[in-house]
């Protein structure tokens, strides 16, 4: 609200002007995930890291994949190595082995893990549910999705349940648009889903069961539903559309 007042020579009158402007604002879109490491009780640069014998042996034939001064293009896969060997995710003591094993700063080795969301870099669930929520996924249906997990579970995006076995995250396209919607559990992906499959894998994990990783609408892959449209009649042979005299 401004307020005006007169200046002339009689008394000060003030004149109250209403201005209003109406500003349009989207919802904030926030990640889950902090792009800055906080020192917590689970993740310190106190808590002992270090592979396993085994691990260490993977993590070795991984390096000498790559040719001589190019030992750091192993970040990736050894950031992997070290989320697997925790557990589903990567603390920072283990990103400061892995730039110590590819004598990188550390500060490269951070760079890697909060660009790529497959780096958890705070404790997550035993199982680390994913819903992928872009427009094909949207428009299939991943809101019923997300709403049964969140009525379900009793837990928002970025929360983990009580008992440490589910942690909810929302993502972006996973690549398999063509069977939406979809959510990825760990290292599989469950596709077609409808509120009902959802359940039925939340309660199979619960019970300690794996569900079938794929599509839940009966097809093989990513084939039309109604049968094949194109590819229907066998290959034609050797010489087809070649000229007679060739
Ligand atoms: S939009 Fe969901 S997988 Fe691509």
């Amino acid at each position: 609200m401004f307020v005006l007042a007169s200046q002339g020579a009689g008394p000060a009158t003030s004149l109250k002007v209403r201005s209003v402007r109406n500003v349009h604002r989207s919802a904030a879109a926030c990640s889950d995930s902090l792009f800055v490491h906080r020192d917590s009780k689970d993740n310190n640069i106190d808590m002992p890291f270090e592979f396993t014998a085994e691990n260490l042996k993977r993590a070795e034939a991984i390096i000498s994949i790559y040719p001589e001064g190019h030992r750091k293009a192993a970040v990736i896969p050894l950031l992997d190595l070290a989320q697997r060997q925790v557990g589903n995710w990567l603390p920072i003591t283990a990103m400061h082995a892995v730039a110590k094993m590819l004598d990188m700063p550390r500060m490269r080795v951070y760079e890697v893990a909060t660009f790529y969301t497959m780096f958890m870099r705070n404790p997550v669930g035993k199982y680390h549910i994913q819903v992928c929520t872009t427009t094909p996924c949207w428009l299939r249906g991943s809101d019923e999705v997300m709403k049964v997990i969140h009525d379900k579970l009793g837990i928002k995006v970025g929360e983990t349940t009580k008992d440490g076995l589910f942690t909810l995250s929302e993502v972006e396209c996973l690549g398999a648009c063509v069977n939406a919607p979809m959510m990825q559990i760990n290292d599989n992906y469950y596709e077609d889903l409808e509120v009902k499959d959802t359940e039925e894998i939340l309660d199979s994990l619960a019970a300690g069961k794996e569900p079938k990783a794929g599509p839940r609408s009966g097809r093989f892959a990513a084939e039309p539903l109604g049968g094949l449209t194109s590819l229907t009649s066998p290959p034609p042979g050797p010489g087809f559309m070649v000229r007679d005299d060739l």
